[in-house]
């Protein structure tokens, strides 16, 4: 029997189940294909594709249409595991009305089970809206890598006391506005935790600590694909990058020495 598709009510269930939720990023269709094998939850088709794909500087050029043609590769991949398309910056921030039709291309064209957008209060409006589209909407706090030039930088969040009122005040204004799950990004563990017992859905945490009730890594960062320095948080699991170095200097020493193809590998 074909195991059960993940929906987002399923994951927000696994908060009471006591169940984690896990989350990876992935950008196509064959690592989708893999990572689903490998038994997550959920995959978020992230907007860190900006940098991990496309090679732009930070989250904030990649378009619409950039996002959804990824979303619909890694759809294809036909998962158990809900797919999840992450709204870039500016396609909600202006209004209602771009949220809901822009959340609305991922589901028809993207093939997504859910979108993410970031924020606390502030995208309530946004979120509802949505929402009364049929779309369910995943929140994301903490360090917003949208909102870097108001943050000053990658920092870590929440760490005055004012900063962590209101990272909490925006958690709870998620939870209540409908968002089936939250990511908790780059903040203290104890804020992490404060914050996963204050909702009623399922936090997600990336750099926020082990009492949350998930989490999400950058796929390329625990393969060891990510050429330099990666976030504390991240935990290597692989060395997928000298794996296809030295595939790739093997086959340029075959190619130039007339090594391949040999006989058998011709017609
Ligand atoms: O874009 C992304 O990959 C993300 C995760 C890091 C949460 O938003």
């Amino acid at each position: 029997m074909a195991p059960k598709r993940m929906t987002a009510p399923a994951i927000t269930a696994m908060k009471k189940s006591g169940d984690k939720v896990v989350a990876l990023t992935a950008y196509d269709r064959v690592t989708a294909t893999i990572i689903d094998e490998a038994g997550v939850d959920l995959i978020l088709v992230g907007d860190s594709a900006a940098m991990v794909v496309l090679g732009y500087e930070n989250t904030l050029p990649v378009t619409l249409d950039e996002m959804l043609m990824l979303t619909a590769a890694v759809a294809r991949a036909d998962t158990r595991a809900l797919v999840v398309g992450d709204m870039p910056f500016m396609s909600y921030q202006a209004s209602v009305s771009d949220a809901v039709r822009n959340a609305g291309r991922f589901v028809k064209e993207g093939g997504a089970g859910a979108v993410k957008l970031e924020g606390g209060k502030k995208v309530v409006p946004k979120v509802g809206a949505v929402l009364e589209a049929g779309i369910p909407v995943m929140g994301h706090i903490g360090l917003t890598p949208q909102s870097i030039h108001e943050l000053g930088g990658y920092r870590v969040q929440g760490k005055d006391e004012t900063a962590r009122r209101m990272l909490v005040d925006d958690a709870v204004a998620l939870s209540e506005a409908g968002c089936f799950a939250i990511v908790l990004e780059a903040m203290p563990a104890e804020l992490g935790r404060e914050i996963t017992e204050a909702v009623d859905v399922p936090t997600i945490g990336i750099g926020a600590g082990p009492r949350c009730d998930g989490q999400v890594l950058v796929i390329s960062d625990i393969v060891g694909m990510t050429a330099g320095r990666v976030p504390k948080f991240v935990r290597r699991y692989g060395d997928v990058r000298s794996v296809l170095s030295e595939a790739a200097r093997a086959y340029v020493r075959d190619v130039r020495s007339g090594d391949y193809p040999g006989e058998d590998e011709s017609y």
